[in-house]
């Protein structure tokens, strides 16, 4: 069946650069002869009803702005067969005979069974701040996401050296330690503790033991929330009882991470990705996600993207050790 009118949603944790997918997939959807509806609140909105037909003013001005403008949320109804009923119920009524999903791996699960139940053609893009997709370099939100990190790191280092402490700031990044790694090499960190490693060693004794203050006044390691671990309260806690001669300080980014103006680089990859979204439906193209390797779009089968096969480089951690000597 022709595709007439296409469904744009965001779900899950939203992430700086969702508006500017939102825009591209909208205006090229439209260019290309589509009809375009914005599904408010991600599954949920699909299957409350709560979808607007989008025109090209739909869009206007919010290539700049963090969130999304379709809003969004975390569905439980719709991991139930019953929910998704209702979903595909209401996405008849509404005619839409396909779906652009915008979010993480969760957004992507639930599209890829929803596809399964319905025969519903979908593309996904991957929008999320952790960059725990496969097959894709990256996602739309990262680069926001570490640029913040950068900037409260920056802030907290003239804190830390005036004082002497030790500062372990916890950054998000969902089971994945993509930000605290890439976040420590971008601000200078001392380390990064993250869940990759978990099970290899006790890295905070690691830390200490390898004298990794000796020669400085202060120290700031990131790291990756965790909730096996306590994160980064979890670690200040064990420094105290195990380690009192250190004087150490916690500071908690949380959802900071997911606010903001995206970066030009995280506008570029939606706009391009959302555009890319338009083209992979008009050629026939289903179940997968628009990713971008080694600076190439490529299309990635949604069951790939989200199998948690990849893994951050490790070699970051000796480069953190090294250059923070
Ligand atoms: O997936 C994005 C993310 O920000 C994770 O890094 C984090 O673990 C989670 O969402 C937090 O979710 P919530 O906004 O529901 O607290």
């Amino acid at each position: 069946m022709a595709i007439k009118c296409i469904g744009i949603l965001t779900s899950g944790g939203d992430a700086p650069g969702m508006n500017a997918a939102i825009r591209a997939v909208t205006r090229t959807a439209i260019y290309n002869g589509y009809t375009v509806k914005g599904i408010k609140r991600g599954y949920h909105g699909l299957m409350t009803g709560e979808i607007v037909e989008f025109q090209s003013k739909s869009v206007s001005n919010i290539i700049q702005q963090g969130g999304t403008i379709l809003k969004t949320a975390r569905s439980k109804e719709f991991r139930t067969a019953e929910g998704r009923k209702i979903a595909y119920e209401n996405m008849c009524k509404e005619g839409i005979d396909a779906l652009v999903v915008i979010g993480g791996d969760g957004t992507l699960a639930g599209a890829l069974t929803f596809a399964a139940e319905y025969d519903v053609p979908i593309v996904g893009l991957p929008g999320t701040i952790d960059n725990d997709l496969d097959g894709t370099d990256e996602t739309i939100g990262y680069d926001t996401a570490l640029n913040t990190i950068v900037d409260a790191v920056d802030k907290l280092r003239d804190t830390a050296s005036s004082h002497e402490r030790l500062f372990f700031v916890e950054v998000m990044g969902n089971t994945a330690g993509y930000l605290a790694l890439n976040g420590a090499i971008a601000s200078g960190a001392e380390a990064a503790i993250i869940p990759e490693r978990e099970t290899e060693v006790d890295q905070l004794a690691e830390l200490i033991h390898n004298g990794f203050r000796k020669s400085k006044n202060s120290a700031i390691v990131l790291v990756a929330e965790n909730p096996a671990t306590g994160g980064a309260m979890g670690l200040a806690e064990r420094i105290k009882k195990e380690f009192p001669e250190f004087d150490a300080r916690v500071t908690i980014l949380g959802h900071l991470q997911r606010g903001g103006s995206p970066t030009a680089k995280d506008r570029i990859l939606a706009s391009k990705m959302g555009a890319m979204a338009i083209e992979a439906l008009s050629e026939g193209q289903r179940n997968v996600m628009i990713g971008i390797k080694n600076g190439e779009l490529v299309y990635v089968p949604i069951k790939r993207a989200i199998s948690h096969s990849t893994h951050v480089d490790l070699r970051g951690l000796d480069i953190i050790r090294i250059l923070s000597m």
